[in-house]
C-alpha cells in the first residue's frame, strides 16, 4: 500500500499509464487476441533460449504492477448471491457499472475467476443482516466481468470504495478495494491506494467504471478446463471431483454443473460451475448447489 504525501500528485501520469495498459489488454482480449500478446513473449523466450541467453522472466504485461491487496474490513459476509446486478429499478443511488477483465501475470485472461463484491448503499450503510449490495460472479472465458450497482455512499473514516475478493480457480484469494478518482477523501483515507483507482466516466445520469485485475497466477485464456482437456498454460490441475460418484465438498475444488458432493451427510448437485470458496458450503449457496 502506498500513501503518498498528496495522493492526487502524479495521478494524471499514473492514470495515463494504467489506461494505456488497460486499453491494450482490453483491446486484445475483446479481439480475442490476448494470446498474440503472450505469443510474442513466448516467441521471444524461445528465441532467447535458442540463442543460449537467459530467457526473460514473466512477460511484462503488468509493468510489475499486480493488483494490490487491501484489508477486508469488517463488513465482508460469505455466501453472497450469484449475481452481476446488485440493484433493482427502485434502488436509490447513482447508477454505476464496473467492468473489466481478470488477467494473470502472464497477460492471459483468467476464465472462471470468482469476483465477490460488497459495498455500502448510497447512504454509506452495509447490509449486515442480508445481502443487499453483495454478489459474486465468475469471469467469462475472455476474463471479462461486469457489475451493475450504484455509486457507494460515504461513511465515517473512509473514502468512497467498493470491496472485492478475486480468486482464480484453485488459487489464493486476492482481497482488495476499488476507488473513485476525484474524491476529496482520497487525500485523507490512509487505506486508499491510487493503484486501485478505477477509470470512471459519466454516462447520462450514471457512471461507467473500469478496472482490470492482474492476479499473481498464470492465466489460461481458455474456459474452465475439463479434467481431460490439455491446457498447457494451466498453473495446476484442478482437484478431481468428477469420478462419477459423490465426494465430500472441499474448499478450492473446481466444481462443474452436475457434480455431486456430500456435505454434513447431505447430498447436493452442482447447478453452476464454480470454484468452492470458504463460506460457500452447499447449504449456504442455493444458487450453486441443489439438494438431491
Ligand atoms: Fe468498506
Amino acid at each position: 500500500m502506498s500513501t503518498p504525501r498528496n495522493p492526487l500528485d502524479g495521478l494524471g501520469e499514473l492514470a495515463d499509464r494504467k489506461i494505456s495498459r488497460k486499453s491494450l489488454l482490453k483491446a486484445a482480449a475483446l479481439a480475442g487476441a490476448a494470446p498474440v500478446l503472450v505469443g510474442t513473449g513466448v516467441a521471444l523466450a524461445r528465441e532467447a533460449a535458442a540463442a543460449d541467453t537467459p530467457a526473460p522472466l514473466t512477460p511484462e504485461c503488468t509493468d510489475g504492477h499486480l493488483t494490490e491487496e487491501q484489508i477486508e474490513g469488517p463488513y465482508f459476509k460469505p455466501g453472497s448471491p450469484l449475481r452481476t446486478n446488485l440493484v433493482t429499478s427502485g434502488t436509490p443511488g447513482t447508477p454505476l457499472t464496473v467492468s473489466g477483465f481478470v488477467f494473470g501475470r502472464n497477460c492471459l485472461p483468467i476464465a472462471g475467476a470468482l469476483l465477490d463484491f460488497w459495498q455500502a448503499d448510497t447512504n454509506g450503510n452495509y447490509d449486515n443482516s442480508g445481502y443487499t449490495f453483495r454478489g459474486h460472479q465468475f469471469s467469462a472465458a475472455n476474463g471479462a466481468y461486469t457489475l451493475t450497482t450504484i455509486v457507494p455512499g460515504l461513511y465515517p473514516g473512509r473514502t468512497r470504495h467498493i470491496h472485492v475478493k478475486v480468486q482464480a480457480p484453485n488459487q489464493p484469494i486476492l482481497t482488495t478495494q476499488l476507488y473513485f478518482p476525484n474524491e476529496p477523501r482520497n487525500a485523507t483515507d490512509t487505506i486508499y491506494d491510487p493503484d486501485l483507482l478505477m477509470t470512471v466516466r459519466q454516462v447520462g445520469n450514471g457512471r461507467e467504471a473500469s478496472f482490470d485485475f492482474v492476479l499473481n497466477v498464470n492465466g489460461t485464456g481458455s474456459p474452465s478446463p475439463s479434467p481431460s482437456s490439455s491446457n498447457p498454460g494451466s498453473p495446476s490441475p484442478s482437484p478431481s471431483n468428477t469420478g462419477g460418484g459423490s465426494t465430500t465438498w472441499t474448499v478450492g475444488a473446481n466444481y462443474r454443473a452436475g457434480d455431486v458432493v456430500t456435505y454434513n451427510g447431505v447430498t447436493y448437485v452442482c447447478i453452476q460451475g464454480h470454484v468452492a470458496y470458504a463460506g460457500w458450503e452447499p447449504p449456504n449457496v442455493p444458487a450453486l448447489w441443489q439438494r438431491r
